[in-house]
Formats: C-alpha cells, structure tokens, sequence
C-alpha cells in the first residue's frame, strides 16, 4: 500500500517506473534564495547536478533548506546555522533519501550543511559555491569585507567621497558566489576539500567559472556511485582527516571562524578537538597562501595559480595523504596532478608569508577556556602589549561612545566589548573587529588591542582576541573587566591575563548579576538554552551528545 503511494505520486510529476523504478534517490539540498546572494547561481547548478545524477543512473529530487546568508540575516547567521544543520538531519533522515549532494558556500553554510550530513551518515558529497570576481574599482582590486573595513574608516575620516563610496558598491561584488577573499566562506570551502568532502579541486573554482558547471555534473555522477559503494562521511572523517584540516587551515591563513566550525564538525563525528591541537598545528606550519585579509591576493588568483590542491602539495610532508576521499581515491591521490603555477600567490615552503600559521589560541585569567587571534592579520608591535580596558558592556554602549570626543582612550588602549558572545549576542555576532576611535583615526591610527567574547568576519583584520570562553554573558572573567584594568596580551607566550588580584576578582564575581535570557520561545529559547561555548564549538549540547538516532520505522 505504501509503495503505491509512493510510485503513483512520483507518477504525478509526470516520471515514468523507467525512470526511478531501481535506482537511487540522490537529495540535492540546496540553499539558494533571493537573499543568498552567494548562491544566487544555485538554480542553475542544482539542473547540472540532476544532470549528472541522471547519467549516473540515479533519481534525483531537490530539497530547498535554510538559506543562511552572511549579509542579511538577524541578529547573527551564526545562530542559525544549528538550525541548518538540524534541517540538514532530518530531511535526510524523514525523506527517502539513498545519498546527498550538499549545496553551500556562503560562510554558515558549508558547516551546518556538513554537520548535518555526519550526523545522518548517508553518502554525502559537498559541492562549494565558489568564489565570486574579484572586485574592481578605479583601477584597484577590491576585496569582500577587507577592502570594506579598510575604505570605511579613510570615509569615516573623510579621505572618501559618498560619490566613491557609491562607485565602490558597484564594483565590489559583481558575480554571483561567495566572498572572494579568504574570509569564512573560502576557507570552510577549503576545508570540506581536505576534509575529503568534496571532489578534488571542488573548492577553488570560481562561481561563474565554466568549469564549476562541470564540477556541479561530476558531482551528480558520483554521488551515485558513492551510494553503491556505500561510501559515507564515517567512512571518510577521522582524526588524521581533520588534523589535515587544522594543517590546511593554517597553511591558508584561514579565518579564525573555521576554529569553532572544524570543533563542532568533528563532534558531530564523535572527534574531540581541543584548541590546544591548533596551537600545535599553527607552530609548525607555514601559511603559503598570499591572499587577503593577511595576504596581497584573491582567491580567483588562487584558482588560477593552481587553487587548494597545488598549495596542500606544498604542504604534503604535514598531511595524512593516506585519507580516503569523496572521490573514492586518498588525498595523495588527488593531490599528485597539481602544481604551482604562481608562486606569489601561493609561496614556496621556503618563501611562506609567514613561517608559522594564522591563528594562536591564548589563555589566562581572562580566558580560562581560551581564545583566538589571528596573528598574521595584526600589526606586529600589538602582539605584546600591555594596556588600560576601555569597556563596552555590549555593542549598542559601543556605538554609542566610540566616536565620543571625550571618550578617554589612546592607541595603548585595550578596547573591551562584553555581551556578544554565544548567548550574549546572541549568537556570537561578527562584532570582534571593533571600530577604531575616530579621533584616533584622525591620528593615523590603524590598528589597537581589541578583546571580546565575539567573532570577527573571516575577511577582517586587526590584533582582536576573540572567542573568549567562557563568554562575559553566563559570567565569564570578560564580564568583570572594569574600566582603566591593566590587560597584558603576550601572543608568543600565548597569554591574556587581567592584570587584577585573584581576591579582587573574586569580589567582583560574587557582585556580578545574570541578565534575563535573550529569548523566551521559539528558536531563539532553544538555542540559549543548549548553546555550548566558543571551546566546544557552539553546537546545541544535544546534538553533540547520545547514541545515533535510528533509521525510522515505515509501515
Ligand atoms: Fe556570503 Fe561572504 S556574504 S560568503
């Protein structure tokens, strides 16, 4: 009786027993919208996938989700990217689904959308959104979010026109796909590839580049294969996969996002990552690749310098190229073809931007659990400082007073932003990159020691420790920062320590006050109350934790 319902309503879209009677149903989840402009060539590329999945000998149907989107989703696409991941899960799991081809690339995407996936552990294979063009503005190159943090501050001292700035909005994104600097996107993007979530090469392509038509059909074809073969997440993430991952990381001078996305990806693959692993990783690995933010480059010079296979080659000594991949062949496979062929844009080992790689995990009073800088993007003398806290007690107190001439704050300065953290923001907002003070702009000040319990956009820059764990909202030391505290940022040693007596401190705690939650239904009521901190990736607690979940019973 069953099956009859399900022939005769596939029969209602006009398919004949010919075309689905036998074969695998291959799930294309796709998270395209009108206001998904990273994805906004997704309709397209979901018609190549099915084409692949035909020839392939599979039966493929379409599945829209939660399109998370960097650019126009409140109060942070952060928090809904458990809600990605959730939906992600159960389509797989409520539909009758044989394998998936995952469409992402805007930052939250590729992690939710891969959480998902490891969670239902069914064939699964990620195709990236790909980067957009570079961006182009009298005469110069213009990169996503960089370039913007960048040219804000020359308006905000009047060093742009609004003429200019109009011009510049014109030119900054103007194809279809992600952010083209080596922000979030990329570097997730980059990720799902070493991870061997993808097909090889899959991550660097550009959006509008004919060959990422291409990609999107080859992967149609071979999640089909992969569902014969039976070649799930499980069978392809394990621990060396995802040091590989950290490796690859640091060797691209990613964003300090990927820290809490590859904790919550690989708790979902039963992994326990501890931050500490990064540190090593980050010490012994060099960052080749020259793209903005800490580099000079794009990432549509990285594809055509050879993209993320020609750089992981340079960086072979440091990987696991025994992983077995989506393709069904192990990274060192996949990696023997590819070469360099521009070695500005991707350095030699013994030629990197920089001999160690992106991003340091500190700890101390100030951040028991740690937190996260991105060393290469800061100015060099910041990354020992000592300095008096200027606070904010949440971002509106920050906008209000930055830019208050009698705001008491120099370039020694510490600024301090509390309540933006998971809960507090809710949802951890890219508010860790704080605005430098107008008057000190006016100096020619550019960068200054900025601590929050915050992120910072993957295309962002400055010396900002972030992350802060646990977060100033549940009661972390960050909430007890007060105004004129010495803070002393020691990023060789890797410490942040308040400069204030444990006694003192102990006050303080007993003083501080909860605020009410930030939501009491709904979505929001769910994500506070089973958030976990920045440390254990800002998963939901229940989702990280039990036994799997069963194959549900039909009747
Ligand atoms: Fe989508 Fe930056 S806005 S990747």
């Amino acid at each position: 009786m069953r099956a009859f319902g399900h022939r005769s309503r596939a029969k209602q879209m006009g398919y004949a027993l010919e075309d689905f009677a036998g074969k695998p149903v291959i799930g294309i989840i796709n998270t395209w919208s009108d206001l998904t402009t990273c994805h906004s060539h997704f309709r397209t590329r979901a018609d190549e996938v099915k084409r692949g999945v035909w020839q392939a000998g599979g039966f493929p149907v379409e599945l829209p989700a939660m399109p998370v989107n960097e650019t126009f989703m409140k109060p942070s696409p952060m928090m809904y990217r458990n809600f990605l991941a959730m939906e992600t899960e159960e389509l797989l799991r409520s539909q009758p689904i044989d394998g998936v081809v995952l469409m992402g690339g805007c930052d939250k995407t590729t992690p939710g959308l891969l959480m998902g996936a490891i969670s239902m552990n069914l064939p699964a294979i990620y195709l990236p959104a790909g980067p957009m063009l570079r961006g182009n503005w009298n005469g110069q190159v213009l990169g996503s979010g960089t370039d913007v943090w960048k040219y804000w501050d020359e308006k905000r001292v009047g060093r742009i026109t609004d003429c200019e700035w109009s011009e510049m909005e014109d030119g900054i994104a103007r194809s279809p796909g992600h952010c083209m600097t080596m922000g979030t996107a990329s570097t997730m993007t980059s990720i799902a590839e070493t991870l061997g979530m993808t097909l090889p090469g899959a991550s660097s392509i550009p959006a509008v580049d004919a060959n990422h038509s291409r990609m999107a059909s080859a992967c149609g074809r071979r999640i089909v294969e992969m569902v014969w073969e039976d070649l799930k997440p499980g069978n392809i993430l394990n621990v060396a996969a995802f040091e590989n991952a950290i490796t690859a990381d640091m060797a691209i001078g990613g964003s300090t996002n990927a820290i809490i996305h590859l904790v919550a990806l690989a708790g979902r693959a039963g992994i326990n990552l501890d931050l500490r692993r990064f540190d090593e990783i980050s010490q012994h690995t060099p960052m080749l690749a020259n793209l903005r933010p800490s580099g000079q480059y794009l990432m549509e010079d990285f594809y055509y310098a050879g993209g993320l296979r020609a750089l992981l080659k340079q960086i072979r000594d440091w990987l696991d190229l025994d992983c077995l991949t989506a393709s069904g062949t192990t990274l060192g496979q996949n990696l023997q073809a590819a070469r360099v062929s521009n070695s500005e844009v991707i350095r030699p080992i013994n030629n990197p931007v920089s001999d160690k790689g992106g991003t340091a995990i500190l700890y101390g009073n100030l951040a028991p659990n740690g937190a996260v800088i991105k060393p290469t993007a800061a100015e060099p003398r910041l990354l020992r400082h000592i300095g008096p806290a200027v606070v904010f007690k949440d971002y509106a107190d920050m906008l209000c007073r930055i830019d208050d001439d009698d705001l008491t704050v120099d370039q020694n300065s510490v600024l301090v932003l509390q309540n933006a953290g998971p809960q507090g923001g809710p949802g951890m907002p890219e508010w860790g990159m704080l605005p430098i003070p107008k008057k000190l702009l006016a100096q020619g000040v550019r960068d200054m020691v900025r601590i929050s319990d915050a992120r910072m956009s993957g295309t962002a820059y400055g010396a900002c420790v972030l992350h802060i764990s646990p977060e100033s909202f549940v009661g972390g030391p960050l909430a007890l920062v007060r105004e004129g505290d010495l803070i002393e940022l020691d990023v060789a040693r890797r410490e942040l320590e308040l400069r204030v007596s444990d006694e003192d401190l102990s006050k303080r705690g007993a003083q501080w006050q909860p605020s009410p939650p930030r939501y009491e239904r709904g979505f929001g009521a769910l994500y506070v109350r089973h958030v976990t901190q920045a440390d254990r990736g800002c998963d939901f607690d229940f989702l990280q934790a039990g036994a799997p979940t069963g194959e549900p019973e039909i009747y």
